[in-house]
């Protein structure tokens, strides 16, 4: 049987970072993934280009049951660190938008980087390789594959969580944590487009492809970034955002025009130019066929210095204060990341080991923590890894 200090199931940007400061110190280390090959979504992360860290990331930027929780990894590891290391390897970027930082070239510069780092430290990866159980029978734990046994010290579940199944997703790391008696939080889909059905889908779909920077709120969150219609529903940053807050069953309120009061536009514009047409004043607030769309909707149309405040306050409810309430999200299979999983109250908060059985890690999105969009997954997967890498 093969034995190691540390055994890391799956080879994405938790389990090599926590793999490479392992290995560091000097801890025999092997990480197994099912896939052929290591780090599928950093590849496919950012368009390609791997919005890999935030650089006003805090603990603001997460969701979890216990947000406080996130603190001291995030404090020990920072984005700062990640960004040092890129650096170390050369590997140009540029902040693209609030604080998000994206390779120059390819995300595969990052996967690269990682990998560099972990044959240095002398770090052993295994891919393709199936894990058909766990077991522990005394103070080690024995790992199945397909290959043999191996005995490993500790355990570390990086494996992720349900989003894009297509591309290694699996809920072996839940499964685990339930073997061994660990709570976890219900997974759902999150940073997903919101579905919407009848007419708002009819909509949706007429409007499919106009984007619009736009304020989106669910009770007390709200996100000012793009919003996108699509054939299917809602998408862009500021949809994708909410989708982690949003609860069944409940509108969104989306303001379409964050920069501007419409009731008050309208009644200064009924001063300024009275003869101007209600619809060639929305035209200049939205884009074009988000106008048409909405000024047929609402059966807008003549001279302005004609209209009550009462036409302009329908208008301006509409633009400024759409209430919308999506059936669904696109689902696992485009959600960037997996809300809920292995509950923090299972796990020390310096070290990500399991209070209940020790020995036993859990790691990056596997973990009921998961960040806003714009590098804060991966800085979590970052430093979390890091915090695990430094006591296995
Ligand atoms: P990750 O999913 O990366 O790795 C898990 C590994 O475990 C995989 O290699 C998988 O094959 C393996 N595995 C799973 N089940 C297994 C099993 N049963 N046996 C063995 N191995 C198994 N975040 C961000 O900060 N910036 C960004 O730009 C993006 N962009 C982005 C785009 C898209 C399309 C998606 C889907 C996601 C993002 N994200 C992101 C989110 C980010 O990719 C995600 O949060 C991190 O990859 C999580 O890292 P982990 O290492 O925890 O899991």
């Amino acid at each position: 049987m093969k034995s190691v200090d540390v055994l890391i199931v799956g080879a994405g940007a938790a389990g090599l970072m926590c793999a490479i400061e392992a290995a560091r110190r000097g801890r025999s280390t092997l990480v197994l993934d099912h896939s052929k090959k290591p780090a599928e979504k950093i590849r496919i992360s950012g368009g390609g280009r791997c919005n890999f860290t935030n650089l006003h990331c805090s603990p603001a930027n997460f969701l979890s049951e216990n947000p406080r929780f996130c603190v001291s990894a995030l404090k020990r590891y920072t984005q700062q660190d990640f960004i040092a290391l890129v650096d170390k390897h050369r590997i140009p970027w540029h902040e693209k938008t609030l604080g998000q930082l994206f390779c120059d070239n390819s995300a595969n510069d990052i996967i690269s980087m990682l990998l560099r780092e972990l044959e240095a430290a002398g770090c052993k990866l295994e891919l393709g390789t199936k894990i058909a159980g766990v077991t522990k029978p005394d103070d080690r734990f024995r790992i199945s594959t397909g290959t043999g046994e191996i005995s490993a010290q500790s355990l570390v579940v990086a494996c992720g969580g349900l989003s894009i199944p297509k591309i290694g997703a699996t809920g072996f790391g839940y499964e685990i944590a339930k073997q061994f008696g660990l709570k976890t939080i219900a997974p759902r889909a999150a940073l997903v487009p919101l579905t919407f059905s009848d007419a708002n889908r009819d909509l949706c779909k007429k409007l499919s492809g106009v984007s619009v920077d736009a304020l989106v709120s669910f009770a007390k969150t709200s996100f000012r970034e793009g919003l996108l219609f699509t054939h299917r529903g809602l998408s862009g940053p500021s949809i994708l955002q909410i989708s982690s807050y949003w609860q069944e069953g409940k509108p969104i309120a989306v303001d379409l025009a964050p920069t501007i009061n419409v009731f008050e536009h309208l009644k200064a514009s009924r001063q300024t130019s009275p003869k101007q047409d209600i619809r060639n004043t929305i035209s200049a607030m939205l884009p074009n066929r988000l106008a048409d769309e909405l000024g047929t909707g609402l059966k807008l149309g003549g001279r302005l210095a004609d209209l009550s405040d009462k036409v302009f306050r329908k208008t301006a409810e509409a633009i400024n204060s759409w209430q919308i309430t999506p059936v669904g999200t696109e689902g696992y299979r485009t959600a960037e990341v997996t809300l809920g999983g292995v509950s923090t109250k299972e796990l020390s908060s310096k070290t990500m080991e399991s209070a209940k059985v020790p020995g036993l890690y859990f790691i990056g999105e596997v973990v009921d923590v998961t960040g806003h969009l714009g590098g804060f997954n991966f800085q979590w997967a970052w430093s979390s890894g890091h915090a695990a890498g430094q006591c296995v």
